[in-house]
């Protein structure tokens, strides 16, 4: 029987909020990180793309990390992994001070009804637990077909980011181009529809 996989959970749910973690061993390596990585597609390409980089996704549901590690560990890859985790909540367990070279907020979940804007990911606290995990000259790169939810996050990063990370276009400003080679599956979506994409990278002062 095949096994049921869902396809939104609610992080706010008391049973998202409360839970033992395992976090990641850092290889030393350049680390990369992908919040809210589903199947994993993008740390497999990513990993191809960059293979001597270590490429770790987080992911609320636990049934896709799994997948993730067992695939990882069947092909040998030992610079891919993926930890069961809620980022609003366990960022800070996860990662030391300065480990982390670069945060990928690739399309996270729209949550449109406006009562549902609490369960977004991008938040004041989250900025505020990325920038701590970054190493310095560290990056933020978020990346979303949805205009106010990109603009939404822009806000966040905006007022909650400065003086310590920096919008690399300039202050409220989205990037015309992905300057990254490896894209998400939603990526590869909306790019073959031809829908646009709203992006932008934050960095960490030196
Ligand atoms: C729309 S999918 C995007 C998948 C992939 N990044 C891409 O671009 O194709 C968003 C993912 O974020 C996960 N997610 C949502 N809230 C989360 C949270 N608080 N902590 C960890 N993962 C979360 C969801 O389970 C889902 O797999």
């Amino acid at each position: 029987m095949s096994k049921r996989i869902r396809h939104h959970v609610n992080p706010l749910s008391m049973s998202y909020l409360d839970f033992e973690i395992s976090p990641p061993e850092l290889s030393g390596h350049f680390t990369e990180v992908e919040i809210g990585c589903a199947e994993g597609e993008f740390l497999f390409e990513r990993y191809g793309d960059c293979p001597d980089h270590q490429v770790i996704g987080l992911e609320i549901r636990r049934s896709l990390v799994d997948e993730i590690n067992d695939k990882s560990r069947n092909f040998g890859l030992k610079g891919i992994s993926a930890v069961f985790c809620n980022v609003n909540t366990h960022m800070t367990e996860l990662f030391p001070a300065g480990s982390v070279d670069r945060f990928f907020v690739n399309f996270p979940d729209p949550w449109f009804k406006k009562d549902h804007h609490k369960r977004r990911i991008v938040s004041p606290a989250l900025v505020a637990d990325l920038i701590s995990c970054l190493r310095s000259g560290g990056e933020i790169f978020f990346q979303s077909d949805i205009f106010d939810l990109a603009m939404d996050a822009m806000a966040v990063f905006e007022e909650n980011g400065p003086p310590q990370i920096r919008n690399v276009s300039g202050e409220w400003s989205f990037m015309k181009e992905n300057p990254f080679k490896t894209m998400s599956r939603r990526e590869r979506f909306v790019t073959e529809e031809g829908l646009r994409v709203w992006r932008m990278l934050y960095r960490l002062s030196c």
